[in-house]
């Protein structure tokens, strides 16, 4: 497969509200992210996603865009991000832009033209139907974020579709006029010198609601075929989809390098294994350590040549890892050791969320008015009022609210974790004097500096990047055990799932073996059985 270079590196995500605040006011800004550029640096990664930084009413956090092309104040200015692209270029950092284009904010100038009549010139940017014979919505289609899909606006009478919050009104891919608008906005961005786009839900884009086709729809993979060619396509970045609802085959659809769509998608298989068929994160299922394998497994495996993986745990919609699979309480940071490297040392790009480097957990928040997303308001009213007790919708909340991830960033044990000088827009963690980047900069054991030599190894050895992956002991129901193999290197990675002892043994033949990599600080011979403490976790070269 022909190389590129986001094969090798390693993506940071920056979520802005949160990372660093330049100026008191308890929000995040881009100063904020500039001046902390060379704390990513030391960390090692190669690229920057920021999520949203655009014009906003913030009722999504951002994803609810009003001006493509203009800075949302609480975050800086054009300038600042200007800045930032070419101080991250100085440091061998790209920033990656999130695309946000399956729908707009309510505040959009085309959304506001578009409400004023139903011939106005930017109607069809929309998506409206008449209601239904009783005056209801046109279809019980609902929303993502709970409720119906379908807004009634009173001037018109119409409905306009909302897959995500009643701000965010969804835009007419079936519209020619869209498309170019969004094309030419995304030349715009990449004229600034820009690294790729993050690709919010673009798995919705070809829908064609009169069918009934939500995600995934046939006109999709023409649309982004047709995005590579008019924007990115002759450009040398990198693309990455979200789509929540993607499989193996699907995968190759997007990323199939001779299709010239996208570099990779980020696939949600081994998050929403812990999810309820009914209730969904609401109400979290056990761990299945089993079935977690088989799905990397899959993953790992079934792209082949065909594409390419991303590699994640966390992001800002998900709990932190190390609260979900590891053990936050006892083994913090053994199992948050762990998870990385039984994440980073598999086939495919690896992202980093902001916090994740050093171990940060989710938040205990103990009232509903401490959360702010608005899907878990959302749902916590609904479901409240279908009968759920508050108990068990905190469980839930616990578990999987996206506040988790955004609580602020822990700079140091100071006032307000170093985060700001003000008051926060969310409470910060109250576990923030044990857990932030000054202590783990001066610890040469922490979580960090275990980070920053996952990112090296990838920079040296080729396995890592190209190697083949094979899954071994499927059935262990507490070690998760792999090789990968290029050519005459070969790599063992092996870790404890689990807060029991236990053991592993190599059944090949071993001539010598050196280790790369261990959370205990233990060196390993596979010609014994290993024993492997709670969370223990190893990289080790097979010669
Ligand atoms: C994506 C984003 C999420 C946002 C939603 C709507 O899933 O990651 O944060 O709420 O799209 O834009
Ligand atoms: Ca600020």
């Amino acid at each position: 497969m022909e190389k590129k270079w986001w094969h090798q590196s390693v993506v940071y995500q920056v979520y802005p509200r949160s990372f660093y605040d330049s100026n008191g006011d308890g929000i995040g800004d881009i100063q904020g992210i500039i001046s902390k550029l060379d704390y990513l640096q030391k960390l090692g990664i190669d690229v920057i996603w920021l999520s949203p930084v655009y014009d906003s009413p913030m009722d999504d956090n951002g994803y609810d865009i009003s001006n493509y092309q203009d800075i949302a104040k609480e975050f800086g200015t054009l300038e600042d991000i200007e800045q930032l692209i070419k101080e991250a270029k100085d440091r061998g950092i790209k920033i990656i832009m999130d695309l946000v284009v399956n729908h707009t904010s309510d505040e959009h100038a085309w959304f506001i033209e578009a409400k004023k009549s139903k011939d106005n010139p930017y109607r069809d940017y929309y998506i409206w139907r008449k209601p239904n014979e009783g005056g209801n919505p046109p279809s019980d289609l609902e929303s993502i974020f709970s409720g119906s899909a379908w807004e009634l606006d009173d001037v018109s009478g119409e409905y306009y579709l909302h897959l995500f919050s009643k701000k965010q009104p969804d835009l007419n891919w079936e519209n020619d006029k869209v498309v170019k608008e969004v094309f030419d906005m995304m030349n715009w961005w990449l004229d600034k010198g820009i690294g790729g786009f993050r690709m919010d839900v673009i798995d919705l884009i070809g829908k064609e609601i009169d069918k009934n086709i939500i995600s995934n729809g046939p006109k999709l993979h023409p649309l982004l075929q047709s995005m590579n060619k008019a924007t990115f396509g002759d450009r040398d970045v990198l693309t990455v989809g979200e789509t929540w609802g993607a499989t193996v085959d699907t995968a190759k659809l997007y990323s199939d390098p001779t299709r010239q769509e996208v570099s990779m998608i980020f696939q949600f298989e081994h998050i929403t294994m812990c999810w309820d068929d009914e209730h969904g994160k609401w109400r979290p299922k056990p761990f299945d350590l089993i079935k977690l394998k088989e799905i990397f497994n899959k993953w790992q495996t079934g792209l082949g040549d065909q594409g390419w993986n991303s590699l994640f745990w966390n992001n800002h919609d998900l709990p932190r890892t190390v609260s979900k699979y590891g053990d936050d309480k006892n083994y913090r940071i053994e199992s948050a050791k762990m998870l990385g490297t039984t994440l980073h040392m598999m086939r495919g790009t690896p992202y980093i969320f902001q916090g994740e480097e050093i171990g940060m957990t989710n938040v205990p928040f103990e009232s509903i008015d401490c959360y702010r997303d608005i899907e878990t308001l959302n749902f916590y009213r609904d479901k409240i009022a279908e009968g759920f007790t508050h108990e068990e919708m905190m469980v839930g909340l616990w578990a999987n609210s996206r506040d988790n991830a955004r609580t602020p960033m822990h700079w140091n044990e100071s006032h307000q974790a170093g985060f700001t000088t003000g008051t926060p827009w969310i409470n910060v963690n109250p576990n923030y004097t044990d857990i932030n980047v000054e202590a783990a900069l001066a610890d040469e054991n922490s979580v960090f500096y275990h980070y920053q030599k996952l990112i090296q190894l990838r920079k040296e050895m080729p396995v890592v990047v190209y190697g083949d992956f094979e899954l071994l002991a499927p059935k262990d129901k507490q070690i998760f055990a792999y090789t990968r193999t290029l050519d005459d290197s070969k790599l063992l990675v092996v870790s404890n799932f689990s807060a029991k002892k236990t053991s592993f043994t190599y059944d090949k033949p071993v001539e010598s073996c050196k280790t790369l990599l261990s959370n205990y600080s233990s060196t390993y011979d596979l010609k014994q059985p290993l024993a492997l403490a709670p969370y223990e976790s190893a990289i080790i070269q097979i010669g």
